[in-house]
């Protein structure tokens, strides 16, 4: 259990860590290894892996920014949905299948680290409401490609989430705090949990989404594994804080965020395997 409160830091600092057992970071460690293996393949493999929409599996570099559609993130990324490997084009050949393998294993590691996070929330404002994030909430492994130019891999934005629960293998994640983007400083061993808009959604704005952005170390290899935590999202979520008895329909906000990123509406999936 984590020694601080995940809510109390999330509304007094903007943002807060969850730390990892010794066997999360072994399953942490078994999906980077695996993700690196995955990546090297070629492209024409890598491809066979992913959906028409680029909603599910290998999307390749150009398909996400930032904040403009002519400064791609600089990496490519898996996405995994709803702890579902059927979701994924392709998901038995062997070139997918010990990465998805990873993915699972991994994914008990995250969504018990958004429990704890959610469970704070509950207990501070007094929510009810079981906020069922498994089905409509999803991994992403981004893969960094190196470039001798761009002083930032992603500009800087928000998520447009609950929240997201980060990692890297390297050194680049910058945060605002304050007015300033500084390097974040996670600690080893322990996830970042950072505000997304739909968290600012469905607290009248109490806690803020953390902006951030990837600064160019020029590292011969960057992997960041993300949860993207979001709430259920065909149906009528009930916010946090109700803002002048007005309803905020977050789970229509969840769907559509990625938009302004350039990706499809997020897909709304029956609950995933019990
Ligand atoms: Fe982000």
């Amino acid at each position: 259990m984590p020694l601080t409160d995940p809510a109390r830091d999330l509304l007094d600092r903007g943002h807060t860590t969850i730390p990892l057992s010794t066997a999360d970071l072994k399953a942490l460690a078994e999906l980077r290894t695996q993700a690196a293996r995955f990546f090297t393949q070629d492209e024409e493999t890598k491809l066979r892996h992913g959906s028409d929409d680029f909603n599910f599996g290998y999307r390749p570099y150009g398909r996400q920014y930032s904040v403009s559609p002519d400064r791609p993130d600089m990496n490519s990324s898996f996405t995994y949905w709803a702890d579902d490997p059927a979701k994924v084009p392709g998901h038995e050949d062997d070139s997918v299948a010990p990465f998805l393998k990873a993915l699972g294993m991994y994914w008990q590691v995250a969504a018990d680290a958004a429990d704890q996070v959610l469970a704070g929330l509950a207990g501070h404002y007094g929510y009810r409401d079981d906020l069922h994030f498994r089905a409509s909430s999803y991994l992403e492994v981004n893969w960094y490609l190196r470039d001798a130019e761009r002083d930032l891999l992603q500009d800087r934005h928000e998520d447009g989430h609950l929240f997201t629960l980060a990692t890297s293998d390297g050194p680049g994640l910058e945060i605002e705090t304050g007015r300033e983007l500084k390097q974040a400083t996670v600690g080893d061993g322990r996830l970042l949990v950072m505000p997304g808009s739909v968290l600012t959604a469905m607290t009248a704005g109490q806690v803020p989404p953390l902006y951030h952005q990837v600064r160019n170390h020029h590292l011969e290899q960057r992997i960041t594994v993300l949860y993207l935590v979001n709430p259920p999202l065909g149906q009528l979520v009930a916010p946090y804080v109700a803002e002048d008895g007005r309803a905020v329909d977050v789970a229509a906000l969840a769907r559509t965020s990625g938009a302004m990123f350039g990706l499809p509406p997020a897909p709304v999936l029956t609950p995933p395997k019990a």
